[in-house]
């Protein structure tokens, strides 16, 4: 009898053909099936698979608004309010990534909070960290690009003053600018490559490093609530006995979150889609005027806490690299948590007076950064923004000083069951 042919499947029908070419039940039980993870996940655990859907949802409207968008300084603005009135459903899809944009930011600040909550960024997850801060920075990038792309009176004025940051940096300012921008000032080629960028290279880049942040989350797993290491009990089986199947149990949980998230972004999609002004701003229901300043430049609320620490250092001897060069370390500064935080415990459960009043108060700096970087530059705003830039970064500068002194609390051995 004549032997069966190498490629003979397993008699499991379609899914094991696919298997014996592609490892997609292997990758299913990898990554979902039979990744085991804390079984104490709480409230603040829902944002990481919400990251994921804003993303779907940023990439998806994303890619029907380009087809009726027009990357010309000439047909932009009108391309945006053609979309707006006359393609079928375009309100919808455009309103769903304006809104999008706002959040993604929401939820990805609070997916950042959850970490510095937990100490999910400390030891073995520094390299999951290091991912998603580079994310935070693309994804400031995208959405910068995104909001010059309607080509109105604010994306043309916003696109000028970021832009031109550039040009306090020593020696190479003014050329780098002029490279950036292709032109002499704010038009046609900036747009022209800023949509490239926008819809091509930064989303790319994007999904790449969601793919490496998850990999590398899943190489050394979890973290949770109590932050401690759920791989010390295992059953017989080399199963952790404080964890649980990521299906069905938290892709259901999940759905909860989802759920939840999902209503609230209908409600403002439907209900308030510019939220009063900050997820929309009016002078970019304006055509680009590049005669005529808006009266207040002031990006999205999602980038008010940086732009208040730009302003919030004088421009001395003419030149505003100090205040860039600060608001540049703002981010830069993330990158070092993980080595900064020198606590014996990962939970704010399990740490001391110190470390909680320090994320409170910065916490509320941030907050109040974000305000004083929409109010206009006068007043009580600027001393506020001194004293919220110094407190910002006191809480990470100092953070080796006082995580090492600060008092701490036993930590148990197994997760606790409270959420
Ligand atoms: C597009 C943006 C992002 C997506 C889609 C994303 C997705 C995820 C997902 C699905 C998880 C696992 C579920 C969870 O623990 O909540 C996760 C965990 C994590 N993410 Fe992100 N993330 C993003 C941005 C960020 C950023 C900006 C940071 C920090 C700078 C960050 C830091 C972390 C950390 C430290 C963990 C491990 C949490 C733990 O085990 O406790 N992520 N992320």
């Amino acid at each position: 009898m004549a032997a069966a042919p190498e490629t003979a499947g397993t008699g499991k029908g379609l899914i094991g053909w696919i298997d014996e070419r592609f490892p997609l039940t292997k990758l299913w039980k990898e990554h979902v099936a039979e990744y085991y993870a804390p079984k104490n996940f709480n409230f603040w655990y829902f944002f990481g698979a919400l990251s994921l859907v804003v993303l779907a949802n940023q990439l998806v409207t994303g890619i029907f608004l380009t087809m009726s968008y027009k990357p010309s300084a000439a047909e932009a603005f009108a391309s945006v309010e053609y979309i707006m009135r006359d393609v079928e459903w375009g309100w919808l899809i455009r309103y769903m990534h304006s809104t999008g944009a706002s959040a993604f930011f929401i939820v990805v600040y609070l997916h950042m909070f959850r970490a510095l909550l937990y100490g999910s960024h400390r030891r073995p997850r520094e390299l999951v960290w290091i991912f998603g801060c580079l994310i935070f920075l693309l994804l400031m990038a995208e959405a910068f690009m995104g909001y010059v792309l309607p080509w109105g009176n604010m994306s043309y004025w916003g696109a000028q003053v970021i832009v031109s940051l550039f040009s306090s940096l020593p020696i190479i300012g003014g050329t780098l600018v002029e490279w950036i921008r292709g032109d002499y000032n704010i038009a046609d080629p900036t747009l022209n490559r800023f949509f490239a960028l926008h819809v091509a290279a930064l989303p790319l880049a994007l999904v790449f490093l969601v793919v490496a942040h998850i990999m590398a989350l899943h190489e050394v797993g979890s973290n949770n609530p109590d932050g401690i290491d759920i791989k010390k009990y295992k059953d017989d089986k080399g199963r952790p006995l404080d964890g649980v199947p990521f299906h069905p149990y938290y892709t259901v949980k999940d759905t909860l979150g989802v759920a939840g998230f999902l209503m609230i972004f209908a409600a403002v999609i439907f209900f308030a889609p510019n939220f009063f002004g900050l997820f929309l701003e009016s002078p970019n229901f304006e055509p680009a005027n590049p005669l005529q300043t808006p009266p207040d430049i002031t990006p999205v609320w999602y980038f008010t806490p940086f732009y208040a620490m730009l302003r919030a250092i004088p421009s001395a001897f003419g030149t505003q690299v100090w205040g860039v060069m600060v608001m540049g370390a703002a981010i830069v500064v993330l990158f070092f948590v993980p080595w900064l935080d020198r606590s014996p415990v990962r939970s704010i459960r399990y740490k001391g007076p110190i470390y909680k009043t320090m994320l409170a108060v910065f916490s509320v700096s941030f907050v109040i950064l974000a305000v004083c970087g929409m109010k206009p530059p006068s007043g009580i705003y600027p001393i506020l923004a001194r004293v919220c830039t110094a407190l910002y970064f006191a809480f990470f500068l100092l953070m080796p000083w006082y995580t090492k002194f600060d008092s701490v609390q036993p930590v148990p051995e197994r997760v606790t069951g409270h959420a």
